[in-house]
C-alpha cells in the first residue's frame, strides 16, 4: 500500500474501489472509470488529484454558497475547537455558540419562524419535521392527522422518513418505502406534465389543485402537513409558476393543514432573498434548512418552527428526540461566520439583482441549442432539460442516458454540471464572477456540442 503522500491518482482510486461504498452511483461504472478524486478547492474551482482545475458549477451539492477556502470559516472553527470543541444539547445545557445561533436565525427567518431544532443533516431535519408535527398534531388532540403529502420529483434525503416524504420510485424501491402515512401529488413541472396547449400557469393551478384532491381523497382529518421545496431542486430544478405558493397556502390554510417549507437548497440567498419563502411569498409553518447554512463547511441543518407550533411542543413535555451532534458547536460557529459573510457581501442581493440575472442571461442562449428542450430557472439554480423535440416536449428513451453522457462530457471540458434524467442542472457558488459565468457557459456548450455530436443530433 502506498503512503497518501506519494499516491498517484491510480493509487487512490485503487484504495477507494477497495473499501468506499459510495451513494448514488453504479457500481458498475465506478468500477469500470474508476472515482474522480478531489484533493482541494479555491473559490469556485476543485482541484482534482493530477492538479487539474474544474470550475464547480453545482457547488459541491448545492451548497457551497460562499465558494471555497474561506479562511474566515476555518478561523471560526479553530477558534471554537480551541473554546469548546463539543458539548451537546441535550437536557438542560447548551454552548453558547449553538444559542447564538438560534438567535441569528430566529432573526432571519420569516414572520414566526423562531424556534429551532438542530441536526447535522437535512435528511435528519426532515425527520425531525415528521416527529414533530406528528407530536404537534397528538398535542392538539388529533392523533389521526399524520400523513405527510409531498410531490413526485420532490428530494427531502435519504433517511426513511425523508425518503418517503421524496418522491422518487427508485427510491422508495430500496428498503421498502414509502413507509405508511406519505402521499404524493404531481409537481408543477410544465415540461413533462403540461397537456396539449397548457400553459404554465394553468399546469400551476391543476397541480396546487391536486393537493386539494389529494387532501379531500384522505381526509383533511388524516393530514398532518404539506412539504414542498419552494424549488424543486434535485427532481431537476422546477421553480413554481405564478400563483401556485399561493394557492396551495391557500388550501393549507382553509383545511388545517400545516405547510413545512423545504429550504435545504433555497436558503441562504440561493434564490435571490434569505429563504425562497420570501422569494415565493409563502409563509409556512416549518421551515427546513441545511446546506447553505454552513456553506457545507461543517454538517448542521436546522427545523425553524412557528411560535404558534413551538408553544403546543412546550407545553407538551420532554420531546424524546436528538442527535448526538444536535446543535455542534463547532458547525454553529462556522454557520454564524457563514451566515455574517452572507450578510456582508450582500450575496442574496448580488443573486437578485446582478450575478443571478446575468447567470440566467447566458444561459437563455443555450435554447436554440439542438439539444435543448427547455432553460429555467431561479437565482443561481439553472436546469437546461434535453430533448429530442423541443415542439412536443418529447422525452429520450430511454431516459438518462444522453444527459449522464452530457455529465461525463462537462467534467472533460473542465465543468461540474450535475444530471438528472435528461436534465443538467447548475447551481454555483453565490459568489461566482461574470467571467467564470462565461466560462461555466462555454464549457457547458462545448459539452452540449460533443453530446449532440455523439449521441448522433448534432
Ligand atoms: C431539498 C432537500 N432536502 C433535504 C435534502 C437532504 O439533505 P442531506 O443530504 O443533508 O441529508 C436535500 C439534499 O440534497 C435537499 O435538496
Amino acid at each position: 500500500m502506498t503512503a497518501p503522500a506519494q499516491r498517484d491518482t491510480a493509487a487512490w482510486q485503487q484504495a477507494d474501489r477497495r473499501h468506499h461504498v459510495h451513494p448514488f452511483v453504479d457500481p458498475a461504472i465506478l468500477k469500470e472509470k474508476g472515482p474522480r478524486v478531489v484533493k482541494g478547492a479555491e473559490g469556485c474551482y476543485l482541484i482534482d488529484s493530477d492538479g487539474r482545475r474544474i470550475l464547480d458549477g453545482m457547488a459541491g451539492l448545492w451548497c457551497v454558497n460562499v465558494g471555497y477556502g474561506r479562511r474566515e470559516l476555518v478561523e471560526a472553527a479553530r477558534k471554537q475547537m480551541e473554546e469548546l470543541p463539543y458539548y451537546n444539547t441535550f437536557f438542560r445545557s447548551a454552548p453558547t455558540t449553538t444559542i447564538r445561533l438560534t438567535e441569528r436565525l430566529s432573526e432571519l427567518a420569516p414572520g414566526n419562524l423562531r424556534h429551532v431544532f438542530f441536526s447535522s443533516s437535512g435528511s435528519e431535519a426532515n425527520d425531525t419535521v415528521v416527529r414533530l408535527i406528528r407530536r404537534y398534531w397528538d398535542l392538539k388532540g388529533r392523533p389521526e392527522k399524520t400523513t405527510f403529502i409531498s410531490r413526485t420529483y420532490a428530494y427531502h434525503g435519504s433517511t426513511m422518513a425523508a425518503a418517503s416524504l421524496g418522491g422518487f420510485d427508485a427510491m422508495h424501491a430500496v428498503g421498502g418505502l414509502p413507509l405508511p402515512g406519505f402521499a404524493h401529488i404531481m409537481p408543477p413541472y410544465w415540461f413533462v406534465f403540461a397537456e396539449e396547449g397548457e400553459t404554465p400557469d394553468q399546469l400551476g393551478m391543476r397541480a396546487a389543485t391536486a393537493l386539494e384532491a389529494k387532501i379531500d381523497e384522505l381526509g383533511p382529518d388524516k393530514v398532518a402537513a404539506f412539504i414542498g421545496e419552494p424549488v424543486q431542486g434535485a427532481g431537476g430544478v422546477i421553480p413554481p409558476p405564478a400563483g401556485y405558493w399561493a394557492e396551495v397556502q391557500r388550501i393549507c390554510r382553509e383545511r388545517d393543514i400545516l405547510l413545512v417549507a423545504d429550504e435545504v437548497i433555497t436558503g441562504f440567498g440561493r434564490t435571490g432573498r434569505w429563504f425562497g419563502s420570501e422569494t415565493f411569498d409563502i409563509q409556512p409553518d416549518v421551515m427546513t434548512t441545511a446546506k447553505g447554512l454552513s456553506s457545507g463547511y461543517c454538517p448542521i441543518s436546522g427545523v425553524i418552527l412557528s411560535d404558534p407550533i413551538f408553544a403546543a411542543l412546550e407545553d407538551g413535555g420532554a420531546i424524546p428526540h436528538g442527535y448526538t451532534y444536535s446543535g455542534h458547536p463547532v458547525s454553529a460557529a462556522v454557520a454564524l461566520e457563514n451566515l455574517r459573510i452572507i450578510e456582508e457581501e450582500k450575496l442574496p442581493e448580488r443573486v437578485r439583482d446582478d450575478i443571478g440575472p446575468y447567470f440566467h442571461r447566458r444561459a437563455a442562449e443555450l435554447r436554440d441549442h439542438p439539444l435543448v428542450g427547455e432553460v429555467r430557472g431561479c437565482g443561481m439554480l439553472l436546469a437546461v432539460e434535453l430533448s429530442p423535440d423541443r415542439e412536443s416536449r418529447a422525452l429520450f428513451d430511454p431516459q438518462g442516458t444522453v444527459a449522464a453522457l452530457c455529465h461525463e462530457l462537462c467534467w472533460e471540458e473542465g465543468v461540474v454540471i450535475r444530471n438528472m434524467r435528461d436534465v443538467m442542472c447548475a447551481a454555483p457558488p453565490l459568489t461566482i464572477s461574470r467571467a467564470e459565468v462565461d466560462e461555466l457557459f462555454e464549457k457547458f456548450r462545448g459539452a452540449l456540442d460533443r453530446t449532440a455530436a455523439e449521441a448522433g443530433r448534432g
